[in-house]
């Protein structure tokens, strides 16, 4: 497939995901080649021309051979939407020319997660969440999220299909506390929400490839249907389900429209806001 010049979220729950970035911790879940990296990583382009030098951002995937694979994405993405942006293969972390920093890293376990300490990061992506065995060391980088400067949204993104060995955790953390595109806010005062994407939202590959979901539909997608994140109004394309108008006065941060890099509205003010979970 050739590389975009510029990314763009295509319709539907990748779009969702861009104007959701008032929501300090997202999961971005679905079945596999639902577009879930590309997004991941079209969050953190967006993250750059919001915030700037201040941007400070780190990715992790479990082991370094599933690296590889983000690595050859982003080369692909941000080289065409940053000029000047670079790479440096020996620190994993790329450069851009505004001043922004981010690393891509492999972590496996909790102790792993210890050498992150002290570090300030304001934008944090785990990309395939559940082949984590547990959410312990996305629990314990949370304090990393943080930043000494006015950074307008700091954000946590995981991605995940469902089925691995973390399956259970993250279908209890970010899933069954509230329907798909609500609010839940957390004992720690951190909102979090769940977005799900299908393969069939990818149009990009199934127009490329359209062979894909066949071949899906032979091992993972039976893992989708079996296991999976719950399909309730999967069929409905309503930009987050709305049955209430609360919210935390004052949580709602816009991001601002990233001139010339995406496409879509950016703003929300046509669209109501979504209703509030609170964990007691
Ligand atoms: N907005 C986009 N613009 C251009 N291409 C896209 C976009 N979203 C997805 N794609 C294409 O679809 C491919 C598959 O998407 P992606 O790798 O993000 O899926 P995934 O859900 O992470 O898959 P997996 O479950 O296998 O990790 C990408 O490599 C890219 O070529
Ligand atoms: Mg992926």
């Amino acid at each position: 497939m050739i590389a975009p010049t510029v990314w763009k979220p295509q319709p539907g729950p990748q779009e969702k995901a861009i104007r959701a970035s008032f929501v300090d911790e997202l999961f971005y879940g679905g079945a596999r080649g639902g577009g879930k990296t590309d997004t991941l990583l079209g969050l953190w382009g967006a993250h750059v021309v919001e915030c700037g030098q201040h941007a400070r951002g780190i990715i992790f995937r479990r082991t370094y051979p599933e690296l590889d694979e983000i690595i050859e994405r982003s080369r692909q993405m941000y080289n065409g939407m940053f000029a000047g942006a670079e790479y440096k293969v020996g620190s994993h972390t790329w450069h851009f020319p505004n001043g922004a920093m981010l690393r891509l890293r492999h972590i496996e376990t909790e102790l792993d997660a210890d050498h992150y300490q002290g570090h300030s990061y304001s934008f944090i992506g785990w990309d395939e969440i559940t082949s984590w065995n547990d959410l312990k060391p996305y629990h314990r980088l949370k304090a990393c999220l943080r930043s000494a400067h006015d950074v307008p949204n700091k954000q946590i993104i995981s991605t995940g299909n469902p089925g691995g060995p973390g399956h259970n955790e993250v279908k209890a953390y970010f899933i069954d506390p509230a329907p798909e595109g609500e609010l839940i806010e957390g004992k720690d005062g951190m909102t979090r929400m769940f977005i799900r994407s299908l393969i069939t939202d990818n149009k990009i590959l199934l127009q490329n490839d359209p062979g894909y979901i066949n071949r899906l539909k032979t091992w993972a997608m039976r893992i989708w249907f079996a296991l999976g994140w719950p399909v309730t109004g999967m069929l409905s394309s309503v930009l987050f389900s709305v049955t209430g108008k609360t919210s935390r006065s004052g949580c709602l941060r816009l991001r601002s429209p990233a001139t010339g890099l995406f496409s879509g509205p950016w703003t929300m003010a046509s669209r109501p806001l979504p209703r509030l979970h609170c964990i007691a």
